[in-house]
């Protein structure tokens, strides 16, 4: 098989994925902002562009019942084994236009490059574009790869509510999907693995001089909504001392989280969201809401972590004369990648001319939930001052292209080295 070279011929490449990328930075939900939420009116714009984009390169396109946007390169023989590949189109608020889509549309420009280029694989290679990476709509995550994965707890998840109060459930439905038909979305077939293309989110790639990487392993993460109640009173006449402020309480508990978070090192701790009821200047807060992000690349550090912040957000409580509750939303234990995927992605970048670095991943990913299924490996791609989940995102077009290269070399290589089989 010739080496992969197939994208030195269309130099424009590189060119046409930024132009996709800026076209559906444009499915947004927010005017003058990018923000693409799982089964909202924008995440429907851009499975339609993808949707078309698919059609383009010869893909069969479908939608599974979780809202997983799926388009086939069938292999000659339907017993084949299935290559995944793929990355998300929803986004955080106010998000850049990298993260996940960056992943799925290089992944199609390669597929397209090995179509164009009349390769003829032993296996299948199914692009997924899944809804719900962020779990930021919902307050719970990974919905589109946890059912495909068959890890899905769909009564749990279903009834999780937004902040309007629509159930995920409801949300389906009124996306034109069928919640109770989940059980469908789940993978039967013989998977080969799945890699996914990301941008890196941190400045490590950028600092080594690295435009590549290759990532060991995704932190594990939980994500917890925390709930104080006090008492509600006039600003003016209740004096300090005796007080129920259900801030002042939600305020400290954060300052003893970030102090928790520095103690443990590779440790992440992070308020996101608050919010203080009834909101009102000369009203004391008799209710606040947060919520924590904890991570960590051991699953036991992460564990004695919590354990600490659980008995200092209860003795504060106790300090303040409020009441807490906690609620965990979300659970994904550290997922190591497949070795043999990580070193057929290393001679890729190799084949490139990119000495990739290995390096942890801190971000979560689809990755992670895919892991349950089949073996998993993910292409990072250098980003400017390893900015991510913020509008300044930016990756330069020659990385693009250069890490498209490396994933047409890494399929091409599967057929040549036999990992097909
Ligand atoms: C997704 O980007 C996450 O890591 O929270
Ligand atoms: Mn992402
Ligand atoms: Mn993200």
């Amino acid at each position: 098989m010739p080496a992969p070279n197939a994208t030195e011929k269309r130099p424009e490449a590189g060119i046409v994925l930024m132009q996709r990328l800026d076209a559906l930075a444009e499915c947004s939900d927010e005017s003058g902002a990018l923000t693409r939420l799982f089964l909202s009116p924008a995440h429907r714009r851009a499975i339609n562009r993808v949707s078309g984009w698919m059609r383009e390169a010869g893909l069969a396109v479908s939608l599974d019942a979780a809202g997983t946007l799926i388009g086939d390169w069938p292999a000659p023989s339907p017993d084949a084994p299935v290559l995944l590949l793929g990355s998300h189109l929803d986004t955080v608020r106010d998000a850049g236009r990298f993260d996940g889509a960056l992943g799925v549309l290089a992944a199609l420009d390669a597929i397209a490059e090995l179509r164009e280029a009349g390769v003829s694989l032993p296996f299948a290679v199914r692009l997924l574009a899944f809804g719900d990476e962020e779990g930021v709509r919902f307050p719970v995550t990974l919905t589109g790869s946890r059912a495909l994965a068959g890890t899905l707890d769909a009564r749990t998840q279903l009834a999780a509510a937004d902040e309007d109060g629509i159930t995920l459930g409801a949300a389906l439905r009124d996306f034109g999907l069928d919640p109770a038909g989940l059980d469908r979305a789940r993978f039967t077939g013989r998977a080969l693995g799945f890699v996914e293309l990301h941008i890196e989110q941190g400045p490590v790639l950028e600092r080594l001089d690295r435009p590549l990487g290759i990532v060991s392993a995704i932190n594990g993460a939980a994500r917890y909504r925390i709930g104080v109640q006090g008492e509600a009173g006039h600003a003016g006449t209740v004096p300090m001392a005796g007080r129920r402020d259900a801030l002042a309480a939600a305020a400290e508990m954060m300052v003893a989280i970030r102090r928790i978070g520095l103690a443990h090192p590779g440790l992440t701790a992070t308020v996101g969201r608050i919010e203080a009821f009834p909101g009102a200047v000369n009203v004391i807060p008799g209710r606040a809401l947060f919520t924590l992000d904890l991570r960590a690349p051991s699953d036991s550090v992460r564990a004695t972590a919590w354990g600490e912040i659980d008995t200092a957000l209860r003795r504060i409580a106790a300090e303040h004369v409020v009441d807490i509750s906690i609620e965990r939303t979300h659970e994904a234990p550290a997922a190591p990648c497949d070795p043999a995927l990580m070193d057929a992605l290393s001679r890729a970048c190799a084949s490139v001319g990119v000495a990739a670095p290995v390096l942890p991943s801190g971000a979560g990913h689809d990755a992670m939930a895919m892991a349950a299924l089949c073996p998993m490996a993910m292409l990072f791609v250098r980003c400017r001052g390893g900015i991510s989940h913020n509008p300044a995102e930016s990756v330069r077009p020659a990385d693009a292209a250069l890490a498209v290269r490396a994933l047409v070399g890494f399929i091409r290589n599967l057929v040549t080295e036999g990992i097909s089989s």
